[in-house]
């Protein structure tokens, strides 16, 4: 039987609050082999059931991001979607699912901006040093319950939504992490359970995050700190009538019990302050306590509806054990290191201060350690002698150990630690044989959780930032494991409004708060005021969305970032001409192809540079790799750029940065390699790098091959990468034939390796492999009046199970988007078997394999419908397949 088994719009399912043309995909199952579509039909109907698009039946074996092109949709109205499809085998299948707009103009804003009329003072980075949050009340009287009702809604700040006393839903810190100035998400809500006939409320309650947060705050010339809501609330009633309600001059503000909050410094909260039932009709405004909220002009112009998913609380963990450390600290561990927050049960007596310190790891005797200095990551309670549960409302942590204070018996059961992530579909699965690498998946899995929290971020308690770099080398893996399509989606809108003019990108999106600073300060020591655009950071805008479409070959996404990646290809090729290397004495046709110049970040973290800690060396590492690590991401821009002009049929354009893509490898060839075929600077990376991407020219290849086994044997079987050249380091070993050794890095178990962080209770991936040391000790290093500590959960080293999916498990795409996939596991002996399934855009890939003794190899291999697949078995013999099930064995 032929099925569609998901139909998605916008890569969602039957999203409510759209504000954009919806692009449609399907995933189709059959008992059948060999199934190919060959004809599909989309039906979309308005609420009175009259067709505004009708495909008729397209004979096209497409599946995947077919763009809405019907009639120009309204705002605020729920379409059904009809798919038809027929295969090659005669069968037909059909599917139904629904989306619905929100506002698609500027004119269906009627509502004017309330703000808190409580004034507010700077904030600061500890906590204490933020205002209380608010609650912003509107009472309304309904003449008969509606069939339907919404919600749309922002603020500035973070907040979350009540009606008569409820939540519409679970999700935390709304609106999203954006360029707030000029691009603001609001949501949509179904709220028609929760009204009823006579009086009602809509209730929000307003934090900072990331809004007003002192790390992370919004950078706009119009900046208001104070809090400021924005809502409409559009009802229908059974005759068809309809009402909409405004904030207009009956919203009322007062203060809440969360005393203060903060990102990362935490929250304090007096539970003697709070209103009861503040959020419901019955409750008595006092009018000592409401104050009439203010109104303001923010305007509409930055306002898009959210698109993807909310922050959720996604799973929760009970405390493991408590332990009692030698300073006699009564520390409880969840086991695993998360983002999120804890949430207690309390009946301590009133007045009660209870305070909770959240830390990712202990030192090396098993005593509470810090490794944030920078975030202060505690929740102050104080209690009012009920019997209650807390959660914090405006904050979230990183964190496996928590230390309590304050409460006079301490016990597991109070204690559960919510993990939040944005919501994402999972898409991948992993196991083998061997324990260790199955615990490093899992910890790649944790540290992708932690760190997708409305924006990819680099850590989840010291930064929460969205640095360029540590995304680009990661975004394989990350749409390997979840769909991140709508998630990363909206952070490249968010880097295209980053981008300067000059066509510039900043090294983390948004780029906010205390960044700001760092940008200038690394600007003026690049000398590049105005267009800090570090190397493998910046080219995110071309490589972000290129490996997107690698995976699921999504071109609308491709098209809509093609400006931005233009602009940027066109950045790095006028820097690269303009600015010239001081003191070069290369020929004009080789310098002005060469991207040296400005400041860059070189690959980041070398380990041999990086073992004792920030300090002079961390600058030798840049300076020394900086001069590869720019030519190289420059022409891998420029030449992928050119890629993408074909992909999307520009082929003038195509032909321009081919081009000059060709010109960089050639300044590369005879500007930076030096004698005897070595690079300038002597370094894994280095060479690492010029093999992946091809750079080394024929005759040297022999000698790079040689240089690059020498580093791996200097370094005593180790890696000895940074962020940039990790994520090629084995396929490059690979591509000269020595996947043992590439094998051997996977089982490596000395630092730095990843099964020595596995061996040392790593449960996430860490900032650096010497996050902590033999014994435990855990990495501090000091510069200046700074301390240095290592954050134990960054995922951009967990790249390797790109390698993993592709290597181990044999899974790679012969056309991007795996409507072609070739499986072709490359088996190393210290494995006897491998599993890994992947929800492609066409559906489940799997492999399944085992190596037994005798030598006797199997492989079972699930092709999804609608594409084809090349199957290469380890000892060279080649089948051609379609969808199915394939069970093939060999000896070995
Ligand atoms: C972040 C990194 C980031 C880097 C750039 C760090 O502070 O945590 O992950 O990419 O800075 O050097």
């Amino acid at each position: 039987m032929l099925e569609i088994r998901k139909i998605h719009c916008l890569h969602m399912d039957s999203p409510m609050g759209i504000d954009e043309a919806p692009y449609f995909s399907w995933k189709i199952v059959s008992d059948r082999q060999n199934v190919l579509q060959t004809a599909y039909c989309i039906v979309v109907e308005d609420e009175s059931g009259e067709s505004v698009w009708n495909t008729g039946k397209r004979g096209s074996d497409q599946s995947t991001f077919i763009p809405y092109e019907g009639r120009s949709l309204d705002s605020s109205t729920e379409y059904s979607v009809t798919v038809t499809i027929w295969d090659n085998h005669g069968d037909t299948a059909e599917e139904k699912t629904t989306f619905e707009t929100a506002y698609l103009h500027r004119s269906d804003w009627e509502a004017n901006w309330v703000k808190s009329p409580y004034p507010v003072t700077e904030r600061g980075a500890h906590l204490g040093e933020q205002p209380e949050a608010v609650y912003f009340r509107r009472n309304f009287t309904l003449r008969e319950k509606p069939v339907s009702a919404r919600v749309y809604a922002t603020c500035h700040g973070v907040y979350t939504l009540h009606v008569n006393g409820s939540r519409p839903d679970e999700r935390v810190l709304a609106p999203e992490f954006t360029v707030y100035r000029s691009y603001l998400c609001y949501q949509t809500y179904d709220v028609t359970e929760l009204l009823r006939t006579g009086e009602n409320v809509l209730g929000m309650h307003v934090g900072d995050g990331w809004y007003h947060g002192f790390m992370l705050k919004t950078v706009d010339p119009l900046y208001d700190p104070a809090f400021a809501v924005l809502f409409q609330i559009d009802l229908t009633y059974p005759d068809g009538s309809t009402e909409r309600i405004c904030p207009d001059d009956k919203v009322f503000v007062a203060r809440s019990p969360v005393l203060c909050s903060d990102l990362f410094a935490g929250e304090r909260y007096d539970a003697n302050a709070e209103l009861p039932s503040w959020d419901t009709p019955e409750y008595c405004q006092d009018p000592h306590i409401w104050e009439p909220a203010v109104l303001a002009s923010f305007g509409y112009d930055n306002l898009k509806a959210q698109l993807g998913q909310a922050v959720l609380p996604v799973m929760e963990l009970p405390v493991k054990e408590i332990l009692t450390s030698p300073k006699g600290e009564k520390i409880l561990d969840f086991g695993q290191v998360i983002a999120g927050r804890v949430r207690i049960h309390t009946d301590a007596p009133k007045g009660t201060k209870i305070t909770v310190t959240c830390t990712e790891g202990l030192d090396e005797c098993g005593n509470f350690f810090d490794n944030h200095p920078t975030a202060d990551q505690r929740i102050e309670y104080t209690a009012n002698g009920a019997d209650v549960i807390y959660e914090p409302h405006f904050t979230f942590m990183g964190f496996r150990y928590i230390l309590v204070d304050g409460v006079p018996e301490l016990k597991k059961e109070d204690y559960t630690a919510v993990i939040l992530s944005s919501g994402k579909e999972e898409v991948g699965t992993f196991s083998c044989s061997n324990a260790d690498v199955n615990r490093l998946y899992e910890n790649t899995r944790w540290s992708q959780r932690a760190n997708t929290i409305s924006i990819p971020t680099d850590c989840p308690q010291r930064e929460k930032a969205g640095w360029l770099g540590d995304i680009q080398v990661y975004t394989r893996t990350a749409m390997q494991n979840e769909d991140l399509t709508p998630f990363l989606t909206r952070w490249l809108r968010n880097m295209t409004e980053d981008q300067r003019e000059n066509g510039s990108l900043p090294m983390v999106v948004p780029l906010a708060g205390a960044y700001v600073g760092q940008y200038e300060m690394l600007a003026q020591q690049g000398n590049c005021p105005g267009a800090l655009a570090p190397a493998g950071w910046a080219d995110a805008a071309v490589l972000v969305p290129w490996h997107i479409y690698e995976i699921t070959g999504n071109r609308i996404l491709l098209k809509e970032q093609y400006p931005t990646m233009k602009k940027w290809c066109d950045f790095i090729i006028r820097t690269s001409k303009e600015n010239r290397g001081t003191g070069s004495t290369l020929p004009d046709e080789v310098e002005q192809y060469l991207w040296n110049t400005g400041f860059h970040y070189g690959e980041h973290l070398i380990p041999s540079y990086s073992k004792d800690g920030y300090g002079p060396q961390t600058y030798e590492a840049i300076a020394a790799s900086t001069k590869y690590v720019a030519p190289i991401f420059g022409y891998c821009s420029v030449s992928t750029f050119a890629e993408i002009a074909g992909i999307l049929g520009d082929s003038e354009e195509k032909a321009y940065y081919a081009d000059i893509a060709e010109k960089m490898k050639n300044a590369i060839q005879k500007g930076v390699i030096g004698e005897g075929g070595k690079m300038p600077a002597d370094l894994m990376g280095a060479y690492a790098l010029m093999i992946y991407y091809d750079l080394v020219p024929e005759e040297l290849k022999e000698t790079f091959s040689a240089h690059l086994v020498r580093k791996l044997e200097e370094a005593d079987g180790c890696l000895d990468t940074g962020f940039l050249a990790t994520p090629v380091l084995q396929d490059a070993l690979c591509k000269i034939g020595r996947e043992d050794l590439a094998y051997s890095l996977l089982f490596q178990h000395k630092a730095p390796s990843w099964l020595y962080e596995v061996d040392h209770g790593a449960t996430t991936i860490w900032e650096s492999w010497f996050a902590m040391d033999e014994d435990g000790k855990p990495f501090e290093s000091h510069m200046g009046e700074y301390t240095f500590t290592m954050s134990l959960n960054h995922y951009a080293f967990g790249c390797v199970d790109d390698w993993m999916f592709r290597k181990i498990n044999g899974i790679d795409s012969l056309e991007n988007g795996f409507k072609k996939i070739r499986i072709a596991p490359r088996p190393d002996r210290r494995l006897t078997s491998a599993a890994r399934t992947f929800d492609s855009e066409y559906g489940e890939i799997a492999t399944d394999w085992e190596w037994s003794e005798d030598g006797t190899y199997r492989l079972d291999v699930k092709i999804p419908c609608n594409t084809m697949a090349q199957i290469i078995l380890p000892n060279g013999e080649v089948y051609e397949a379609g969808s199915g099930t394939y069970s093939y064995t060999c000896q070995l």
